[in-house]
């Protein structure tokens, strides 16, 4: 069954027939000797047998040919429809944002969710590990590149990833995952709400003689220090707007009810940063200090400053004093990035005993523990350190979920000072994975979220959205098990 040479694609491309015998091309060019081709010049290299009219009768087209017709009669069309619609698209759709598609894909998504983001009534569920993630809103410079924002929170526990993507013909489409944390926060949460559902539980721990960690994790610019430290209205902080002043109104709220007023309780300040592997007490000029361990495995900070305080006033003045001594850079994502981890601790003491301890932690950029292969000696010591250190953390509150008896603490300075809030009963543990949501950040923000995803030691939560779009449309097939996601609902 062969095609007639005829009637191929490449003859029909390769040999013009003059005007007049268009209608019976088909015939005559099997009855011709020989044709012109394209340049004008003579073909004579056709078989013999198609030269010779008598034995060429008429023959009909096949049906593979006829298919193969249709096909491309179709694929045709449907290049012209998608083109149409792309201009049609384009003209709608703001075309001078440089991944307009895939702002409209995710546009279009979202249509279809019926979002139903975390509200103040919300319950809160009491755990001993608690992770949390916090969408911060497009920044000035992101909304002047036209920056397009590609996560979405549908529910108060999930967050959705947009992630861009290309197949190679050039079909751009979506692959969204979803990922669940006991609290997600969109871009319209205030610090108060995300303190709220996050350190707020804690607080009471301090007082039942317990060890309480919240920290705060994410790459460079993503709002770690916005929402531990104080809102910032350009480079100034508002610091009575923070987690450590949030914690400390309410350590002296709770103070002063009568459950703890009779209980001789004092409150003290710590405040240090760790940077590159060196603990610096930011309550007194810098000073650098040393991290010793006794012979009962107690770790001490020797020479850390603590400063006693009596009301939530005093503390939002330490927080200022210790935040301006901050080391701080730049980075691609913040003009005034923190690079070190900083550590905020309330601690209660009855009668020059310790009896609980709050530790807030600020935790330097991941993003810069993991590309810094291209940077000086200095820079990439500093990111190995930070590293390790994010890596022992991660193992020390996996150890603290799991109640294992080994607790790696070793592993990294940050991890040996904070050794007491891994170990016990009564030690509780909240992370705030913040993250950013430009697309140029996807990838930050998939790491962030995986680490985060990781500190219960369970996958289970994250599934994966297929969401393939078609040049023609950009349709959605959402995937979902709605069995783990109860509470997202697609129309
Ligand atoms: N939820 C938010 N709402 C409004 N602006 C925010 C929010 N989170 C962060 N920002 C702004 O983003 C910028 C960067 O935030 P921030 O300094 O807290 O980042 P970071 O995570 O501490 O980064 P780095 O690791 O570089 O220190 C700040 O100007 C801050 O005001
Ligand atoms: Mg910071």
């Amino acid at each position: 069954m062969g095609v007639d040479p005829c009637t191929s694609t490449q003859t029909r491309n390769n040999l013009s027939v003059p005007a007049g015998r268009t209608r019976t091309r088909r015939q005559s060019c099997a009855t011709e000797a020989s044709l012109t081709n394209g340049n004008g010049n003579t073909e004579d290299h056709l078989p013999a047998a198609r030269t010779n009219s008598s034995v060429s009768p008429v023959r009909r087209k096949s049906n593979i040919v006829k298919e193969m017709e249709k096909m491309k009669n179709r694929r045709e069309e449907k290049r012209a429809q998608i083109s149409e619609i792309r201009t049609k698209r384009a003209q709608e759709y703001d075309s001078s944002c440089p991944n307009w598609e895939f702002a409209q894909m995710i546009k279009e998504f979202r249509a279809t969710l019926d979002c139903r983001p975390i509200s103040i009534t919300d319950p809160i569920e009491e755990h001993r590990i608690c992770v949390c993630v916090r969408k911060r809103p497009l920044n000035k410079q992101e909304r002047l590149k036209k920056e397009c924002d590609v996560i979405t929170v549908p529910s108060k526990c999930v967050l959705l990833v947009h992630e861009p993507k290309q197949k190679v013909d050039l079909t751009k489409y979506l692959e969204t995952q979803a990922f669940r944390f006991d609290f997600s926060f969109d871009e319209s949460s205030s610090n108060e709400m995300v303190y709220r559902f996050t350190a707020r539980p804690l607080v009471e721990t301090i007082f039942e003689g317990g060890k309480a960690t919240c920290f705060a994790y994410g790459q460079t610019g993503s709002g770690k220090t916005h929402t531990m430290g104080g809102d910032f209205s350009g480079r100034t902080q508002n610091a009575s707007k923070g987690i450590y002043a949030f914690a400390s109104q309410d350590v002296f709220l709770l103070l002063n009810q009568p459950r703890y007023r009779n209980q001789d309780l004092e409150v003290y300040v710590t405040f240090f940063e760790i940077y590159n592997g060196k603990v610096f007490d930011l309550l007194n000029k810098k000073t650098k200090l040393r991290v010793l361990e006794d012979g009962k495995q107690q770790v001490q900070v020797v020479g850390l400053q603590e400063r006693q305080v009596s009301c939530a006033e005093d503390v939002i003045r330490m927080i200022e004093m210790g935040s301006a001594c901050r080391t701080s850079g730049q980075t691609f994502a913040n003009a005034s990035s923190s690079r070190s981890h900083a550590c905020f601790q309330i601690i209660l003491r009855r009668r020059g005993k310790l009896s609980g301890k709050f530790s807030l932690v600020d935790l330097a950029g991941n993003e810069r523990g993991a590309d810094t292969s291209s940077a000086d000696r200095q820079t990439r010591m500093e990111g190995a350190e930070i590293n390790k250190s994010l890596l022992a953390l991660k193992e020390c509150i996996r150890a603290l979920g799991q109640n294992k008896s080994h607790t790696p603490f070793r592993e990294s300075k940050l991890t040996q000072v904070l050794r007491d809030s891994f170990i016990g009963t009564n030690s509780r543990t909240c992370m705030i994975a913040m993250i950013s949501p430009g697309m140029s950040s996807c990838e930050y923000t998939l790491n962030t979220l995986r680490y985060a995803d990781r500190l219960l030691g369970s996958f289970l939560e994250t599934v994966q959205l297929s969401e393939r779009m078609s040049n023609s449309c950009h349709k959605h097939s959402g995937t979902l098990n709605l069995d783990r996601f109860p509470d997202l609902v697609l129309d």
